[in-house]
């Protein structure tokens, strides 16, 4: 009996050693990359984005919602994750180094098979507009959930802080606009535009709401570089 324990433990030491030294022969360099990155969420993002990344309202946005990941460029969720919005509870993880952030991306990118439409939006003209006319929209609309000054959670509301530094400096136009007009999916932010909107707002408005937003003041970049 003694010995057959005794045994068991060294099985489960060698076995043990074996996962670590074995070289990984059957995930190709993708897989255990998007392995790797499903750790790093694991223990450092879940806390807050929740299991399978499905954030709850008010607490952290669902990173793996098809509309986030399809709009969102790697340059977007890299510069996010990286510098954080460390003023409305997103901390920066630039001490967790570029590799593993890549990593955690390269997770969220499994999450979602739809083609990506952040070059074409990124690549569209800037919002051209009215401010006060989007300051009046966005104050009977939007700022139900996102605050009146668009600080979302930190206004005790379930929107993300659209208003925010951090959010305003990566998000393009266009991203804003896709945004505005489709929404995102299984959370409370509903399209702006079809049949299923909300509120039904015409091109012109959304650009009228952007414009406005783009009026709010951008400090620099928070305290991680
Ligand atoms: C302490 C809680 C917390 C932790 C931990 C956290 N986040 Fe966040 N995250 C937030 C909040 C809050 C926001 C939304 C801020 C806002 O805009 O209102 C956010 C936003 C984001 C966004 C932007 C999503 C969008 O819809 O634009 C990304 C991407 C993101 N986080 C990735 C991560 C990753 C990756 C990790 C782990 C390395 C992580 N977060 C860990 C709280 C957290
Ligand atoms: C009923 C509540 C609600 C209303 C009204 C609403 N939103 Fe949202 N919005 C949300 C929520 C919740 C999210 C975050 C969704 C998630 O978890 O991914 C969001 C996300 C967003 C985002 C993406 C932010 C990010 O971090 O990527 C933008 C941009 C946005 N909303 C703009 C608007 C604008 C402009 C209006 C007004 C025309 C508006 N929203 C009205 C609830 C709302």
């Amino acid at each position: 009996m003694h010995h057959f324990y005794r045994y068991r433990f060294r099985l489960v030491i060698i076995l043990l050693l074996a996962a670590f030294i074995t070289p990984p022969v059957f995930a190709g360099p993708a897989h255990s990359n998007a392995d790797a990155g499903k750790k790093i969420f694991g223990s450092n993002c879940l806390g807050c984005h929740q299991a399978a990344a499905n954030g709850g309202a008010g607490i952290a946005p669902v990173l793996t919602n098809p509309e986030l990941l399809r709009i969102a460029s790697d340059r977007f969720l890299f510069t996010t994750i990286k510098h954080g919005r460390s003023a409305v509870g997103m901390p920066a993880w630039a001490w967790l180094g570029d590799d593993k952030i890549r990593q955690v991306i390269h997770y969220l990118r499994t999450q979602s098979t739809l083609p990506s439409l952040a070059a074409k939006l990124n690549a569209q003209s800037a919002a051209k507009g009215d401010a006060k006319r989007g300051a009046m929209l966005f104050s009977s609309i939007c700022a139900t959930c996102h605050g009146v000054g668009g600080r979302g959670y930190e206004e005790g509301h379930t929107g993300a802080a659209i208003g925010d530094s951090d959010f305003l400096r990566v998000a393009s136009d266009g991203f804003m606009r896709y945004v505005i007009k489709h929404g995102r999916s299984g959370t409370a932010m509903r399209g702006f535009s079809g049949a299923e909107a909300m509120a039904a707002l015409s091109d012109r408005e959304i650009d009228d709401v952007i414009v406005y937003l783009r009026t709010i003041p951008i400090t620099p970049q928070g305290d991680a570089s």
